[in-house]
């Protein structure tokens, strides 16, 4: 027992994070299977050496040129142009939405999210002294758009998070109930210091925007109708940049702002804007496998309904399936053969991100073993 001054709050916490296993299918953090081909590792190695010339000196503060990238990268994704003093970025998106909560929440202030959803959303709330609400989804995951606008009307939140598709069921939320939530969110956020009400920021977290079904929308396309609407994105799943640690957000200038008022000088290496870049120059090739992974999640849908489990629609690149009695059990028995899944959301479910064809099969092969011995 240490004699540390530890802030009220943070007693008996442990560090954030999945189980970090050297397996043969490492299924559990939502990472994208394929590594990067040698002719983006030659690219990235070619473009962190020529930052690395500049190393004596801090990076650029700003990094116009990456948020310009990754503006055009959004506007061929989705369809939505906005200028790059419009984007923001940083180590990932949960730094993203760490400078969203230190921006706007805060002692007194109210963070409302909707669970089953993604773990570190209390611990940015935590962080930031900010007060972490929470509203339960319906059965089937989606939202009861009424019982939301009653969250808010009760709770006057500063910041709404949306994540869409939704971790761990991967529920994509339709942009009716988007909307309608955005404009329950106008005038119900705190009351300023001259006693007038704001408008909630309601932050719709896209990290898994890019695995979503044909026909389903991003909340990319309010953006232009809402000022207090901030959408995040990652590189970290559907680009397989997990390691290098980018995430960005797209909403008014006025929002962006608020978050370059919070972050650290220099935030964003030389390095990772270097790298970010050079991968953003090959975004095609990396995002090649989206189309092979989504349909190997439809894939896996499917094969375990016919195995009589029950398996969630999912717009992201995991599966939520169940329910077991004894879920530990049977996470226990998988990882036994090399399959490494995560113990996440409702009692009795398992969550189940997708890999390489050859991943995928020894996930099924493991899973008929363990259930049916
Ligand atoms: C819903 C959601 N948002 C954000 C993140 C964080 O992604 P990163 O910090 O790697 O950009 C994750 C990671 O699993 C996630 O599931």
């Amino acid at each position: 027992m240490s004699n540390l001054p530890l802030r009220p709050g943070l007693a008996g916490d442990t560090p954030y994070g999945a189980p970090e296993m050297d397996v043969p299918a490492r299924l559990n953090v939502n990472e994208n299977p394929y590594p990067p081909s040698p002719a983006v590792i030659d690219d990235i190695a070619d473009a962190v050496r020529a930052a690395a010339t500049r190393l004596n000196r801090y990076p650029d503060r700003e990094f116009p040129a990456l948020r310009q990238a990754l503006a055009d990268y959004l506007a061929v994704e989705s369809g939505v142009r906005v200028p790059w003093q419009q984007i923001w970025a940083a180590n990932g998106s949960n730094e993203v939405m760490l400078h969203v909560l230190q921006a706007f929440g805060g002692p007194g202030r109210v963070c409302l999210s909707f669970t089953p959803t993604y773990s570190m959303y209390p611990e940015y709330a935590r962080d930031t002294l900010t007060e972490y609400v929470t509203l339960a989804r319906r059965q089937d995951f989606t939202l009861d758009v009424e019982a939301v606008r009653a969250a808010i009307v009760a709770h006057h939140p500063a910041v709404v998070i949306l994540a869409s598709p939704n971790n761990p069921t991967g529920t994509a939320l339709p942009l009716e109930d988007v909307r309608a939530i955005l404009d329950a969110a106008r005038g119900a956020g705190p009351f300023d210091e001259d006693g007038a009400p704001t408008d909630a920021v309601v932050v719709v977290d896209e990290a898994y925007g890019e695995f979503r079904r044909p026909g389903v929308p991003s909340a990319l396309e309010l953006l232009a109708d809402y000022e207090h609407l901030a959408v995040s994105r990652t590189m970290s799943k559907a680009f397989g940049m997990a390691g290098l640690r980018l995430g960005y957000l797209a909403a008014t200038r006025a929002l962006v702002d608020a978050l370059r008022v919070v972050r650290l000088p220099y935030h964003l290496s030389a390095i990772s804007q270097a790298a970010a870049l050079a991968a953003l120059a090959h975004r095609e090739e990396l995002m090649s496998q989206v189309a092979s992974l989504r349909d190997e999640r439809d894939a896996t849908v499917a094969w375990l309904r016919a195995q009589g489990h029950m398996a969630f629609e999912s717009d992201a690149n995991f599966v939520l399936f169940g329910p077991f009695e004894d879920r530990q059990a049977v996470f226990e028995g998988l990882l036994e053969r090399g399959v490494l899944i995560r113990v996440v959301g409702p009692d009795g479910y398992l969550r189940v991100c997708m890999g390489t064809p050859s991943q995928m099969e020894a996930f099924r092969t493991a899973l008929t073993a363990v259930t049916r011995p």
